[in-house]
């Protein structure tokens, strides 16, 4: 089989930008992505694209109406695909069996089943959704079982490793790929098909083949490494915090062990994304069905720590503040879960947010990227408060960093914009209520400056001198 024609099942941040690079790299190869969404597919067809990703747009508009296409029409394009990629959204149950932990497979299973419905002739089918080890085999079962002469299957698993916000140059220039698939004549010969399908870009020694279970715990297996790394280094920012050592001193040190590596050590108020906290729920839940509850409780513990993270900066803001922030006024400068992307899953913010929200605070909150929607939904969600109308009239959403913390009391960083390194925080300084304060929870600002101008300034891993309050204030002053 020679493949002409591919089709992602999922528009979302996974299937979109990757299936926007096959379409570049790949003009032999005509390209559709469906989604169930007919607002999403819309967006992929406008000038504004559903999500923010630097350097998208470009390739978008370069391959859009040649090889690379969007469309509601589902059946056709599995109809006429060879390969089919999966690309929906795996949620963590909230309900049922496995509740908060195990990974909900609805989407991924009506999209099985849909393929199962309309193909015709041989599909090589390709899972590219974050999702429990032995999901290909279920997407196997489901396809078998409503096999209808004519047609046969091959399964693959084909993991994610792009992290938004630089997901152009990760596809581009690819770590590696991954690609599993079943040990029998016909399964290497459908990883063969993809293999090619990558080295129309990908240096065929960065294309590793495993077995399918392989492929599918390594992705999960990487989720959990880099998510532990940010734990390891956040709990060590408690320790700095405490006995006067810096973290980044710290993380440089560290890093430079050329077996340790200096990615993925940078403190901050607590990882954030659609994938670490799901892939290492998804992965206790495994260990424990399996019954290995040491290996559950070990990884269980990397998500504990990020929930310590964020609870403890959030209280340092509380107590700062007087130990009070009824009514005070709080600027939030970034609501994404990190830099170069609009995408909001998990984002430490929103605990924070929530937090003091809870604790009556007013907030202003300015994010370059995140639609005003996103954030009310996110602080107005079920199953982050039973007062909808009252954080809705406690929250402001601002368009502009300094109308956000004009007359406000603290400003909290959260999210590591490049954007709030440049402000004019003289000028933020001067409409500030004083002691004016600012928590920053990414390092990313000038402290030494931002003390020069008057600010209390706090931030993780590290003690900051404030030589007036630490007198007034005594012990119960503690500095972050
Ligand atoms: C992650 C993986 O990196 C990617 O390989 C996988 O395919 C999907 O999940 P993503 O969640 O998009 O990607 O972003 P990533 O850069 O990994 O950041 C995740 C979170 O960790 C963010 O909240 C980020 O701010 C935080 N982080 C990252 C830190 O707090 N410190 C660091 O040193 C690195
Ligand atoms: P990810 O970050 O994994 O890409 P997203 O939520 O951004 O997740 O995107 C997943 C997309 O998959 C959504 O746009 C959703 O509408 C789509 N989707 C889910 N199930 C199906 C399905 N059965 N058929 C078509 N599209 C689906």
């Amino acid at each position: 089989m020679v493949i002409k024609k591919i089709c992602c099942i999922g528009a979302g941040y996974v299937g979109g930008p990757t299936c926007s690079i096959i379409a570049l790299k790949c003009p032999d190869i005509v390209v559709t992505v469906v989604d169930k969404s007919k607002d999403r597919i819309a967006q992929w067809n406008s000038e504004k694209l559903p999500i923010y990703e630097p350097g998208l747009d470009d390739v978008v508009k370069q391959c859009r109406g040649c090889n690379l296409f969007f469309s509601t029409d589902i059946a056709t394009a599995i109809r006429e695909a060879d390969l089919i990629f999966i690309s929906v959204n795996t949620p963590t149950k909230t309900f049922g069996n496995g509740k908060g932990r195990a990974a909900d497979l609805k989407y991924v299973e009506s999209a099985a089943r849909m393929i199962a419905e309309v193909a015709t002739g041989n599909k090589i089918v390709v899972e590219k959704s974050t999702v429990p080890v032995r999901a290909a085999e279920s997407i196997l079962n489901i396809l078998r079982a409503n096999n209808r002469p004519g047609v046969s299957y091959q399964i693959l698993s084909n993991p994610e490793f792009l992290a938004e916000g630089t997901a152009i140059n990760d596809l581009l220039n690819s770590d590696r790929v991954l690609i599993g698939g079943e040990d029998t004549e016909e399964g290497h010969a459908a990883v063969e098909e993809l293999c090619w399908v990558y080295e129309h870009w990908i240096p065929r020694e960065r294309i590793l083949t495993t077995n399918t279970w392989s492929s599918e715990l390594s992705k999960l297996a990487a989720n959990a490494f880099l998510a532990q790394r940010i734990s390891s280094i956040n709990s060590l920012s408690a320790v700095c915090e405490s006995t006067g050592a810096d973290i980044s001193e710290v993380a440089r040190a560290v890093g430079l062990d050329s077996r340790i590596g200096p990615g993925f050590l940078q403190a901050s108020v607590g990882f954030g994304g659609s994938c670490f906290q799901k892939d290492i729920l998804n992965l206790v839940y495994i260990c424990e069905c399996l019954n290995l509850p040491e290996v559950a409780a070990y990884w269980q513990q990397v998500i504990t720590m990020n929930e310590y993270q964020k609870s403890r900066f959030s209280a340092k803001v509380i107590e700062s503040l007087f130990n009070t922030v009824t009514d005070k006024q709080i600027a939030m400068l970034g609501f994404a879960f990190k830099k170069d992307t609009g995408d909001t899953r998990e984002s430490a913010a929103i605990s924070v947010a929530n937090t003091l929200l809870d604790e009556g605070a007013q907030l202003h909150i300015y994010d370059p990227k995140v639609e005003k929607s996103q954030i009310i939904e996110d602080l107005t969600h079920p199953s982050v408060t039973e007062e909808p109308e009252r954080v809705k009239s406690a929250i402001t959403i601002h368009k502009d960093p300094y109308t956000a913390t004009q007359g406000t009391h603290a400003i909290v960083l959260c999210t590591e914009w490049d954007e709030f390194k440049t402000l004019d925080y003289r000028k933020i300084y001067e409409g500030m209520v004083k002691p004016a304060y600012i928590f920053d929870g990414r390092k990313i600002l000038d402290h030494a400056e931002l003390i020069k101008l008057g600010f209390q300034v706090q931030t993780i891993g590290k003690r900051l001198s404030r030589p007036n309050l630490a007198r007034v204030w005594g012990s119960s002053s503690q500095i972050l």
